[in-house]
């Protein structure tokens, strides 16, 4: 587990010691061939679909059946760690291998995927590589994303040999379960010394993007009480959000990430600001109570300064409860291998959660040290992977 972590964690590496694999460019493809070899060399199947999903088969006695999938995402957030996404497909190589060496022959194939795409990091549509495979990407969307260079992501895909007409083609249904591995992100197993936590539920999301308008005039003429400084604005909409969602309490967690100041000069009061929030709970009430106060908020401050507020949605995603009897199936092997678990929520979204609407879903996690993710200290022992890797690969067996 060490070595295929480091070789993939070294695709993409910066001199930070993070991790940067946006989809479709040239880190992320040179990561698809590698995972790609790994899953030969494993003796498994590959194929490749129409928006670079890679998958690895490990066929079932009755080729009938349905097919039992196990994996995480290939790409990264920019300058993320190496385990996010990559613990869930090296883990599922290393179970199916596992399971092959050990003549371990199950009804249904058993199939890992490294799904292209999750994170939004390039373009804004997250789970692109999960939504092909359940056919839920829309005709005209890759016409009409666009990454911050201006690329096109039919234009991205057409670059890698992919061909942006084919994408419904991806679409199967043949999967009748997913389960993914992961590291939690969050200090909670860490901290309690707990090897792993079976996910009950995946949090709720509702992402934003927030544009202030004010009035660009000079910095040194215009005298305070006389502005209209959208920036001044959004640091008091801003600070609003952290306090209303630390006021809301645990699991509720409110963050502002991207920020873009317009003109942008130090010599200019800005005229415009967009932010973005980043608003989780899994219960799609509470969430949607918090977003609109903190929206009623926002308005007035902007009103009461004489700017104008627009808020415009980025991203919804409902809560999703994980699969039940997956979940005992996950806490059954990791309690008979003499690992402790604990039920756990997740606060980071995953191709899971949207699995989890079509198909019985269930997520394993293994601690992250100190918590940290989505960051280059991002770690995780070789020994909790090898765990993780070990419970998926049991777990998946009896599965299948
Ligand atoms: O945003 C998330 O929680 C995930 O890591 N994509
Ligand atoms: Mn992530
Ligand atoms: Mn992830």
């Amino acid at each position: 587990m060490k070595q295929l972590i480091e070789r993939l964690g070294g695709v993409g590496g910066n001199s930070d010691g993070g991790v940067t694999r946006l989809l479709y460019c040239e880190a992320w493809v040179a990561a698809a061939d590698l995972v790609q070899g790994l899953m030969g060399a494993a003796g498994l199947e590959t194929r490749r679909d129409e928006v670079g999903n890679v998958f690895g088969r490990l066929p079932g006695t009755d080729p009938s059946a349905g097919v039992v999938l196990t994996g995480s995402h290939l790409d990264t957030v920019r300058s993320g760690g190496r385990f996010d996404g990559a613990l869930g497909i090296v883990g599922g190589i290393a179970a199916l291998a596992a399971l092959r060496r050990e003549g371990v022959r199950t009804r249904r194939s058993l199939e890992v995927v490294a799904l292209c795409e999750e994170e939004g990091s390039r373009f804004k549509g997250s789970l692109f590589g999960s939504r092909a495979i359940l056919g839920l990407v829309e005709e005209h969307e890759p016409d009409a994303m666009w990454d911050r260079q201006g690329t096109n992501l039919s234009e991205a895909m057409r670059e890698v040999g992919l061909d942006p007409k084919l994408v419904s083609n991806a679409r199967r249904n043949d999967v009748e379960c997913f389960v993914e591995l992961h590291i939690e992100q969050g200090p909670t197993l860490h901290e309690a010394g707990i090897d792993c936590g079976i996910v009950t539920d995946i949090t709720g999301l509702s992402q934003r993007l927030f544009t202030v308008v004010g009035q660009a005039d000079h910095a040194g003429a215009m005298p305070m009480d006389r502005r209209r400084d959208a920036l001044a604005a959004a640091a008091s909409m801003i600070s609003r959000v952290a306090t209303i969602a630390s006021e809301a309490g645990h699991p509720v967690v409110g963050t502002v990430g991207e920020l873009t100041v317009d003109p942008g000069s130090a010599n200019t009061i800005p005229q415009m600001v967009r932010f973005t929030l980043d608003l989780r709970h899994p219960h799609d009430r509470v969430r949607a109570d918090i977003l609109s106060s903190i929206v009623q908020e926002c308005q007035h401050i902007a009103i009461s300064g004489g700017l104008s507020l627009e808020v415009s949605e980025l991203w919804e995603q409902p809560g999703s409860p994980m699969d039940s009897a997956l979940q005992d199936i996950l806490a059954d092997t990791a309690s008979t291998g003499g690992l402790t678990r604990q039920a756990i929520l997740s606060g980071a979204a995953h191709d899971s959660q949207l699995w989890a609407r079509h198909v019985p879903t269930a997520m394993l996690f293994v601690p992250s040290v100190n918590g940290r993710s989505h960051c280059a200290p991002e770690y995780t022992s070789p020994e909790d992977c090898a765990q993780g890797a070990t419970v998926l690969a049991r777990a998946l067996a009896e599965i299948a």
